[in-house]
């Protein structure tokens, strides 16, 4: 178990661009794995590769805590529909924000043996992984927010 370094807003890494991968190596093993531990210690819903430092279209996701999914090289095929809502990044952490994203989206990704596969999600699921494939190329969702940035604990004590 290693927990890795989450990167925050203003590291210049996290506007990068992540590079398709082309074998799982032992090394990427270690990564997934690490980013998984990271994710679950931060209390988070998704991390990508880029939050941890690492360059790589790679994306571990879990809406409820019990339904990890691993995205490689993810690319959308299509969405639909709107969702607005609270967001928030363990890259830009204690802070949250209202960001509009279509309510469902189809993706295609590759699994830990890289073999493809088709994943849908609507709302909560839908907005990690936009979110987290946003990450990907080098965007926030701070980009995609309307209005300021508000402290998460202001939010919790309005709702
Ligand atoms: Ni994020």
């Amino acid at each position: 178990m290693a927990i890795r370094n989450i990167r925050e807003i203003g590291d210049p890494v996290l506007e990068k661009v992540c590079k398709e991968v082309k074998e799982v190596t032992p090394r990427i093993q270690e990564l997934i794995s690490d980013m998984y531990d990271t994710l679950y210690e931060a209390n988070g819903v998704g991390l990508a590769a880029s939050q941890v430092g690492v360059l790589k279209q790679i994306v571990v996701i879990d809406t409820t805590g019990e339904d990890p999914i691993l995205l490689i090289n993810p690319k959308i095929i299509e969405t639909s529909g709107e969702q607005t809502g609270y967001e928030g990044c363990l890259s830009v952490p204690g802070k949250t924000a209202t960001v509009t994203r279509p309510n469902y989206v189809k993706i295609v990704a590759y699994n830990e043996n890289m073999e493809p596969f088709e994943l849908e999600g609507t709302e909560l699921l839908a907005r990690a992984i936009l979110h987290e494939l946003d990450h990907l190329q080098g965007h926030l969702y701070v980009e995609k927010a309307e209005g300021p940035l508000q402290d998460v604990e202001e939010v919790e004590e309005e709702t």
